[in-house]
């Protein structure tokens, strides 16, 4: 296994829409264990395989938050909502690609997605709370959709300035 560059804003491959996978192989499994490897490290409670430079539909996700807690490795392959909750929830919401910026998202509250598991066979999972948030987070991700885009367009761009800023401005030492 292997840990792998996340990648930040500006860079414009965090726009892109992921293409879906065609067939689980050993290929997918190797970058399913680096996803997890990296997304523990970082550490993150899920991880898009776009933030890897993988225009890919692959999540991984582990939204356990009690750390004596056993984890609960979640992979989904192609991941797709079907029904979304009336009700919301706001959560401080962050993104290891936006590193150190947190603002309040307000999202279904719950959430029905299906998804291909790394056995291949297909899942569908009821999700709430955190779990249904880190999963429409996630999903938007693959569609190019970040987290920033539901803060006002001001809050937006003076957050993507300052990592313009640091780009281009990279810290020596
Ligand atoms: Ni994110």
């Amino acid at each position: 296994m292997a840990l792998m560059d996340i990648i930040t804003i500006p860079d414009p491959i965090l726009r892109k829409e992921s293409a879906p996978i065609e067939r689980v192989d050993g290929d997918l499994e190797r970058l399913i264990d680096d996803m997890f490897e990296t997304m523990y490290d970082a550490p993150g409670i899920g991880l898009a395989a776009i933030q890897v430079g993988i225009p890919r539909r692959l999540l991984v996700i582990d939204a356990t938050r009690d750390e004596h807690a056993a984890p609960n490795p979640i992979t989904m392959i192609n991941p797709e909502i079907l029904t979304l909750s009336d009700e919301v929830n706001t959560y401080d919401e962050g993104c290891l690609s936006i590193p150190e910026v947190f603002a309040e998202v307000e999202r279904p509250a719950e959430v029905r997605v299906r998804y291909t598991d790394r056995a291949g066979n297909l899942q569908e999972l009821d999700c709430d709370g955190l779990l249904a948030t880190v999963v429409q987070h996630e999903i938007d991700h693959l569609d190019g959709k970040l987290f920033i885009d539901f803060l006002s367009r001001l809050r937006r761009d003076r957050i993507v300035k300052k990592f313009v800023k640091a780009a281009r401005n990279p810290v020596v030492g």
